[in-house]
């Protein structure tokens, strides 16, 4: 059996790495912060300073400017960051390619590698080959993809990520009408008995993420939350305190 990387585990060295213990859906939530608006002159302050205020992943998007309208950083700007965090960093890409570059991903050392469904790649190969690594593999869907369209990639999944805002941009509104996705991949998992986790991006807050935990959801990316904050330190600990039950 592939040993599962649970999102509870290090942070990767871009080798194939010891195998550890599994991680149960339904435990503590987990707060995964994004930097896609913190100073995008100094990312490794804003790495290091997610670290120290109690993140628990680093969440890095990656976009090419043709699957969302918006160019950020690849394959070496994270292999630079890894070098600066012990924490696990989450991929997010929002790529047309991702099976392309792949490689690239795996070997800056991403922990997990989340894509979209919608891509037009195939895409169960890039799955098989994010877990032949011993990475975690998740899934994206955009707000109007139906949840359904996972479904012939269930048994491949680590992670189903629901956008809870159209993907492309930080500090956008929270979309509530997506819960029923989370609902639904949550029961989803108690029917099957998957293992997959449900995470949610985009919008999350203090006053938004409990509606989300509530729902299903078991780890929330946070950006503008985080980064927008006076005192990100703060607002890391508030937004915890919102998914703790
Ligand atoms: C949007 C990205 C999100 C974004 C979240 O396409 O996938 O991860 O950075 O930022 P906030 O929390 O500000 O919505
Ligand atoms: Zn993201």
């Amino acid at each position: 059996m592939r040993p599962v990387v649970p999102l509870a585990a290090g942070p990767s060295t871009g080798s194939r790495r010891r195998p550890a213990p599994p991680d149960t859906p339904r435990g503590r939530a987990r707060v995964a912060v994004s930097i896609l608006d913190a100073d995008l002159g100094n990312l490794a302050h804003a790495v290091r300073r997610a670290e120290r205020e109690g993140a628990d992943r680093i969440h890095l998007d990656v976009m090419d400017g043709h699957f969302v309208p918006n160019l950020t950083f690849g394959p070496k700007t994270i292999k630079a960051l890894r070098r600066r965090t012990r924490l696990p960093i989450d991929a997010h890409l929002m790529i047309d390619e991702p099976g392309r570059y792949l490689d690239e991903y795996l070997d800056a050392g991403c922990d997990s590698i989340t894509f979209h469904v919608e891509v037009r790649e195939p895409i169960e190969p890039t799955l098989r080959r994010i877990r032949a690594a011993g990475r975690a593999a998740g899934l994206a869907v955009r707000p109007k993809t139906a949840l359904a369209a996972l479904e012939p990639f269930r048994a491949l999944l680590d992670i189903v990520m629901v956008m809870t805002v159209e993907p492309g941009f930080g500090g956008q509104a929270f979309m509530a009408d997506m819960l029923d996705k989370v609902a639904a991949a949550r029961a989803a998992r108690v029917r099957r008995g998957a293992r997959f986790l449900i995470e949610v991006d985009g919008g999350i807050a203090p006053d938004t993420a409990p509606a989300a935990r509530r729902a299903g959801a078991d780890a929330f990316v946070a950006g503008n939350a985080v980064f927008g904050a006076a005192d990100p330190g703060a607002a890391l600990e508030a937004l915890r305190a919102a998914v703790r039950v």
